[in-house]
């Protein structure tokens, strides 16, 4: 069907920001293809530090229900570090909605972009071209454990990693049938089964039996440290990259910056089934050093627009999202791009830029 129902979550700091920009360049899309896009903006103040400092909760009650309703999750970033606790804001948040929506597949492209220079020397477009699929709803990201003896000298606490056949099975799954589908039909598995002797070695040994699955694809793992010296020495290695939820998590910063900007990454957090709603925001955070500047990239909230169109089958309109995006960086003047891609100028003229080239390409 050409329609979608989206609710919109803008967060803290930069994602206030950046929101308008995806909601405009979603809208144009939305017009230009006649999709019948709901961009519902009634919670504004959802996930938000302010609603926690007025009401002791980062959402109202009845949250769950109420965002079930619709396809999608439009959601720009949370965090006021100085007023709140990251933990109690994030858990409060955006880690609720991956668990109790089972977004199970977190979805990081890491793509060098025209017109932004790399600061890794001497790659050039399509040297770093690779997705990072990251499991994202166990794992290290554990809420069972606890600290004991509190303010005694035997003080501790003890996090347990998670990791389930089903939950480590499915995210393996995702990844192999995404490698398959490329031409390289390369994975890469991150592990650490040197140092973490019961999660990792389970981990690997999930990969060797679902490889069996997919005699077409190549797969080969590596240790999450020498990994990362990888992604930086030699990113035209990888195809697609599968982790665990915490090494999923730094490899998608990581993979990103090596592309110039962390600005520009994109997420999905998917529910393949689609029994729930799926989720769509930059890989970036609030940033609250540059919020309230209006300085912030808008890209990554953008291209998770087209994520989002791509993920619910609007290819034509999600095509037109990635060349505008595309051609913004490689051609958009001093005056048009923001500061962390050696431009002049705001999130506003970037993302204007972008949604009328949507209109017109
Ligand atoms: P961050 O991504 O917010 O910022 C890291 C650095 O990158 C900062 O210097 C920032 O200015 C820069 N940056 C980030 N996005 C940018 C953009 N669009 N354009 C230009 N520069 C950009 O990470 P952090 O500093 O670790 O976290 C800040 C807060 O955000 C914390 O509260 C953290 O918990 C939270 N956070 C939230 C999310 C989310 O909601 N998905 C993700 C990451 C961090
Ligand atoms: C991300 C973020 C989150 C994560 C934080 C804010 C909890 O870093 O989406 O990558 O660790 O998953
Ligand atoms: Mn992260």
């Amino acid at each position: 069907p050409r329609s979608l129902r989206v609710a919109v979550i803008p967060g803290d700091g930069i994602g206030q920001e950046v929101m308008p920009e995806g909601l405009a360049c979603l809208r144009a899309a939305a017009e230009r293809y006649n999709i019948d896009l709901e961009l519902d903006e009634q919670f504004k103040d959802w996930a938000t530090c302010e609603r926690y400092l007025e009401t002791g909760s980062m959402l109202p009650e009845g949250w769950k229900e109420k965002l079930s309703t619709y396809d999608a999750i439009y959601f720009g970033a949370v965090g006021m570090p100085e007023k709140v606790p990251d933990h109690i804001s994030l858990w409060g948040s955006l880690i609720q909605f991956r668990r109790e929506f089972d977004q199970y597949i977190s979805l990081r492209p890491c793509k060098l972009m025209p017109g932004i220079p790399c600061p890794l020397s001497n790659k050039k477009i399509g040297d770093i071209d690779f997705w990072v699929v990251r499991e994202n709803t166990e794992g290290e990201y554990s809420s069972i454990g606890g600290k004991m003896f509190p303010n005694t000298s035997r003080e501790f606490v003890v996090q347990d990693t998670i990791m389930t056949r089903t939950g480590v099975d499915r995210v393996l799954k995702y990844a192999f049938e995404l490698s398959n589908s490329r031409p390289k039909k390369h994975l890469t598995s991150a592990t650490k089964s040197n140092g973490i002797s019961i999660s990792m070695p389970y981990w690997d040994e999930r990969v060797l039996e679902m490889s069996k699955s997919y005699q077409d694809v190549k797969v080969d793992k590596y240790h999450i440290d020498i990994l990362t010296a990888w992604f930086v020495l030699r990113p035209e290695l990888f195809d697609v990259v599968v982790g665990s939820n915490l090494f999923g998590d730094i490899l998608s910063d990581l993979g990103p910056a090596c592309t110039g900007s962390i600005g520009i990454a994109p997420s999905g957090n998917i529910n393949p089934e689609g029994d729930w709603p799926s989720l769509f925001e930059p890989v970036h955070g609030s940033a609250p050093d540059i919020a309230g500047k209006g300085i912030a990239n808008p890209v990554g909230m953008i291209w998770a627009g087209q994520m989002m169109l791509e993920h619910f089958g609007f290819k034509d309109a999600a095509d037109t999202m990635m060349r505008s995006i595309e051609i913004a960086l490689e051609s958009g003047g001093e005056n048009i791009r923001t500061p962390d891609i050696g431009g002049k100028g705001t999130c506003q003229s970037l993302g204007s830029h972008i949604a009328s080239l949507i209109s017109k390409i």
